[in-house]
């Protein structure tokens, strides 16, 4: 048990993302820390999951991610829209037609399709963010995480005065002094490997120069700990618990399309890639038509964020209504290379304090044996 652990109310040192909030219940009631990705969400969406979260997770503690965008290009859809190059409006229109993908039918921002990975559809702005924070800090949250730069001052002043803690993500450590300044509480080093936003730096690397970096301020590790035995690695390394996003992906309990799940299981880490093509920001995504096709000579340059948001969106979000395969995927880590079935959230979580008392002896060990 590490202090954090203690500080969280939890027995096991692992700390879980996902936007579903099955997946979330069940971590946090395992014994875990399931932290809720809030930022796709409509404020109305994340009131309604988090009071379900309040009494599934039965007085266990969870916790919620948000998107502060330290940049962003606006926060008006119509406006950002106004934005699109024609020459990108036209080579995305030509996409569509190669791959049959018909118009959405849903309207953008306000439909949350059970498994489509909506991060893509709600934008990344300012206002969004701010009108999440409004609904989440009136829920009794153990733990909120800022990812995409360093918390604003008010969240910090609120998570204190309402005893969460504040977590703040970072991919370099060159970073955590921001972070440090901002006030977190606990710091997540989020490397390369990891799905979603990231940066270029591994976790073998990144972590312990986080630790040195972070003083007396706890580390979690995060990007492509699928295992127990990864788990104690990560402890090796300084930190605190682990992070973890790509192993839920796949779980039984969560609400990714089955298609995309079959997806997951058969990937190996190789098929998944770093790409701007979806946010305008890098995030390590699935490999799929959609972005092999921002790699090919003939394509422009992906947008800023928000407005390669605003461009993608609609593609994106037809073809799950309208299960075009090839163009869906999913945020999803090199961890998927170790991701071999459907399994519930329980099995994979007590196959991680199995490997962990496996790898813990072996190294005690060797250990002994060495000295
Ligand atoms: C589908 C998906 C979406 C993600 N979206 C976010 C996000 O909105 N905010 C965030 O802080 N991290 C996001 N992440 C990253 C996770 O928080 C976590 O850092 C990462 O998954 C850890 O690495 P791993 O995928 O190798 O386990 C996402 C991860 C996945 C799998």
């Amino acid at each position: 048990m590490t202090p954090l652990c203690r500080r969280l109310g939890i027995d096991l040192p692992v700390l879980a993302f996902s936007h579903c909030r099955d997946v979330v219940a069940a971590v946090s009631r395992a014994g875990g820390l399931g932290v809720l990705g809030a930022a796709s969400m409509t404020p109305e969406d994340l009131d309604r999951d988090l009071t379900w979260l309040d009494r599934e997770c039965a007085g266990r503690p969870y916790g919620v991610d948000l998107l502060f965008p330290a940049k962003s290009a606006g926060d008006d859809p119509a406006e950002l829209a106004g934005r699109i190059p024609a020459d990108h409006r036209a080579f995305v229109d030509a996409l569509r037609t190669r791959w049959g993908v018909p118009v959405r039918r849903s309207e953008p921002g306000h439909n949350r399709l059970g498994g489509m990975p909506t991060e893509i559809d709600h934008l990344m702005t300012h206002a969004n963010a701010h009108a999440l924070w409004e609904v989440a800090r009136a829920h009794p949250i153990r733990l909120v995480a800022s990812a995409l730069g360093p918390p604003p001052a008010e969240v910090r002043a609120e998570t204190t005065r309402r005893g969460m803690l504040l977590a703040g993500l970072v991919g370099d450590p060159r970073h955590v002094r921001h972070q440090l300044a901002a006030g977190v509480d606990v710091l997540v080093a989020q490397g390369y490997e990891a799905a979603g936003h990231t940066g270029d730096i591994t976790t073998m690397v990144l972590v312990p120069q986080v630790v040195a970096a972070a003083g007396d301020v706890p580390v979690v590790a995060a990007g492509g700990i699928a295992t127990g035995r990864q788990v104690v690695a990560a402890l090796a390394l300084g930190a605190q618990a682990v992070w973890t996003g790509s192993v839920w992906l796949a779980t039984a309990e969560s609400d990714l399309d089955p298609v995309v799940k079959e997806k997951i299981v058969a990937a190996a880490a190789t098929d998944t890639e770093k790409t701007t093509s979806y946010t305008g920001k890098p995030t390590r995504q699935l490999t799929t038509v959609w972005t092999e096709a921002w790699r090919t000579p003939e394509a422009p340059a992906p947008l800023p964020s928000p407005v390669q948001q605003v461009l993608a969106r609609d593609t994106v979000v037809s073809a799950f209504e309208h299960q075009v395969t090839p163009v869906m995927g999913s945020a999803a880590g090199q961890a998927v290379g170790l991701v071999t079935g459907v399994r519930s959230v329980a099995a994979v979580l007590d196959d991680l304090r199995m490997q962990m008392a496996d790898a813990v002896e072996a190294v005690t060990r060797l250990a002994d044996d060495a000295g």
